[in-house]
């Protein structure tokens, strides 16, 4: 049976990371193999461009060419990484997906639509998430959280744009999660993690049952 595919979406410093790994700690012990990756990256192929992507190197191309790029990362992350778990029964985790793609160079970059849409289409296919969980906070508390993770370095090619690009980026997801209630959800990551953990482990155990997931045994610890 094909595992289930969950994705983790939302702004800078909503906690996606933490989340990613809490839900993963939750379900390991019910005998469900769960693979944690991240985009852009989560292949071989895939942290090669991160690294272009991230550092800005790709900036000066333009947005149509880093949705390529982020599009060209996808395309390996999911040959190489996650459909390969699927197809093994296994839940894959995923901190961002194709919905960052729409939101950061489609809605922020004026990216066309039809060209996301075409791209989606290449690389993704029908391995499309069971549940995306969207963690909203607001963007004041999202970018001092980003600038504490990160110290005294400097933020990353999307963490250094300006307080308004960050607005709409929440209003963005917050939209996506208005337009696609059956495969999205919406949650307030503004509390402690221990409890915003809570409201995702209540969310999952409604939509996606991991109590009646077939055991796989190959992850079962001996
Ligand atoms: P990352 O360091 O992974 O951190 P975080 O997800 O916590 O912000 O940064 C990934 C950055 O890349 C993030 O700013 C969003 C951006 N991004 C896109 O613009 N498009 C995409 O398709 C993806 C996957 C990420």
């Amino acid at each position: 049976m094909r595992g289930r595919f969950i994705t983790f979406e939302g702004g800078e410093g909503s906690g996606k990371s933490t989340q990613a790994k809490l839900l993963a700690e939750r379900l390991r012990p019910f005998g469900i193999g769960v693979v944690l990756t991240r985009e852009p990256g989560g292949s071989t192929g895939a942290e090669a461009v991160r690294h272009v992507l991230l550092s800005g190197a790709a900036k000066p191309l333009g947005a149509h060419a880093e949705a390529i790029l982020f599009a060209a990362a996808r395309d390996d992350h999911v040959r190489q990484t996650i459909r390969p778990a699927l197809d093994a029964g296994r839940w894959v985790i995923s901190d961002r997906f194709a919905d960052s793609t729409r939101i950061y160079q489609g809605t922020l970059g004026n990216v066309d639509s039809r060209l996301i849409a075409r791209l989606e289409h290449i690389t993704i296919g029908d391995t499309r998430p069971d549940l995306t969980i969207i963690l909203d906070v607001p963007v004041d508390l999202g970018l001092q959280r980003a600038s504490w993770r990160r110290g005294e370095t400097a933020g990353d090619r999307f963490e250094a744009e300006d307080r308004d690009f960050h607005e709409k980026l929440r209003e963005a997801y917050l939209e996506l999660a208005e337009r696609d209630p059956e495969r999205c959800a919406l949650i307030d990551g503004s509390a402690d993690p221990a409890t915003v953990g809570n409201a995702i482990w209540a969310l999952v155990n409604a939509r996606l049952h991991p109590a009646e997931a077939p055991v796989h045994l190959e992850d079962v610890a001996p």
